[in-house]
């Protein structure tokens, strides 16, 4: 379909002539970390989000890692399994035991009802992520937490633009932990936000973010070099000007996706959560493949064959990776609705600057993938036995 692979994802990067002057800036003074920029961009950031406090950090990795280092949680933690690795990975990094509930199989975010049943005398906390940037049902989510007396965090790493009940993620819960890595909506490069209105919380986080050092040598707790750097400020505050633009153009995109994809059978889109307003950051569909005619990883193998570059967005889920292989046989058959999900969902290409005459030409390919679904299948199987049949 493509003679150029059509990438899942790009940073879409500001011009450079937005950012030059300030690069000299920092190349004159030779102030490459904690600086004025870094300053700017968490004000910036902070009044995006409609918080107190945002912090700037390397990534949403150490924002996580610091997070409930910070809190200080002992115990076990609420969390989906249906999620990006490093979720549940800053859990383990502070000794935390993640109990896995199931998503909802249509918005496919933490379901509020598991939630509640999985409270235990241990639990410490809830971690609910917004998935391919659809927001959690918050509202929900703090009256348990409320009532349990816990905190109530986001992994938001994929949700900076989102809104939930007019309000934009980040300012839900405890705090919340954006992403700022290419594949986001504001990017800096690498790098991520810790939102909050709890002061204390900022402060704690900040003094972690500097290897736990107040400035008086005296470590508070076992910190990081978590810190973000002047450079990487410098893109975020211009990447942070293109978001509005950039997720209006995308959710036109998702809307091109889905008006093409859905005469097609056997292809459902994520639900969004009612009283959401997602920001396009990653596009998937869920396919049947009775009905389809393809499986999805039939679906993801044409789709490279046509030079289109998807992912399987999140298979294996958590609690079937290798590295909770100890915890695998407690949630055999507990999770079927994440099961279902990760075994069926397919993420297509998006990008802030992606054409619409890309998408069309996805579309396109799925169509004909379609179409031709019984010489496929048979290509398949003659390539999977390697013969020539
Ligand atoms: C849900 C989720 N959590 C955490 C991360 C890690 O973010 P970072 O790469 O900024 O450390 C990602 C990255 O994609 C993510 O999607």
């Amino acid at each position: 379909m493509f003679s150029e692979t059509v990438s899942i994802s790009r940073a879409t990067l500001p011009e450079f002539d937005a950012v030059v002057d300030s690069y000299r800036d920092i190349f004159s003074t030779g102030m490459v970390t904690n600086g004025k920029y870094l300053k700017e961009f968490e004000e910036r950031m902070a009044r995006y989000l409609g918080v107190a406090h945002a912090v700037g950090v390397s990534s949403a990795s150490t924002g996580l890692l610091l997070t409930f280092k910070a809190l200080g949680l002992k115990g076990e933690v609420i969390v989906p399994s249906f999620t990006f690795s490093m979720t549940g990975h800053a859990l383990a990094w502070n000794g935390l035991r993640p109990v896995f509930v199931d998503i909802d199989p249509e918005t496919c975010v933490i379901d509020p009802e598991k939630v509640e049943k999985a409270i235990t005398p241990d639990t410490c906390a809830i971690l609910g992520v917004h998935i391919w940037g659809n927001p959690c049902q918050a509202d929900r989510l703090q009256e348990i937490a409320d009532r349990h007396n816990i905190p109530l965090l986001f992994d938001a790493a994929q949700g900076t633009g989102s809104r939930y009940l007019e309000r934009p993620v980040g300012g839900f819960g405890n705090a919340e932990v954006l992403s700022l890595s290419p594949t986001k909506l504001v990017v800096s490069g690498e790098g991520g936000i810790v939102a909050t209105n709890d002061a204390e919380l900022a402060r704690r986080v900040r003094i972690g973010r500097a290897y736990g050092d107040d400035g008086s040598y005296d470590c508070l707790y076992e910190g990081m070099n978590a810190r973000m750097s002047e450079l990487h400020a410098v893109l975020g505050l211009a990447s942070l000007e293109m978001a509005d633009k950039n997720i209006a153009h995308r959710l036109k995109l998702f809307d091109l996706y889905r008006s093409r994809l859905r005469k097609l059978p056997g292809i459902q889109f994520q639900k969004i959560t009612p009283g959401g307003v997602p920001n396009g950051v990653y596009f998937s569909i869920i396919i049947d493949s009775e009905r389809f005619g393809l499986t999805r990883d039939q679906l993801y193998e044409a789709l490279k064959a046509e030079h289109v570059d998807t992912r399987r967005y999140y298979h294996p889920p958590m609690h079937r990776q290798s590295v909770n292989a100890h915890l695998a046989p407690q949630y055999e058959g507990k999770l079927p609705n994440t099961d279902k999900i990760a075994a069926n969902s397919l993420t297509l290409p998006m990008f802030s600057h992606m054409t619409e005459e890309q998408v069309k030409g996805v579309c396109q390919a799925i169509e004909r993938l379609h179409a031709h679904r019984e010489e496929v299948r048979k290509r398949m199987g003659a390539a999977a036995t390697g013969g020539h049949r």
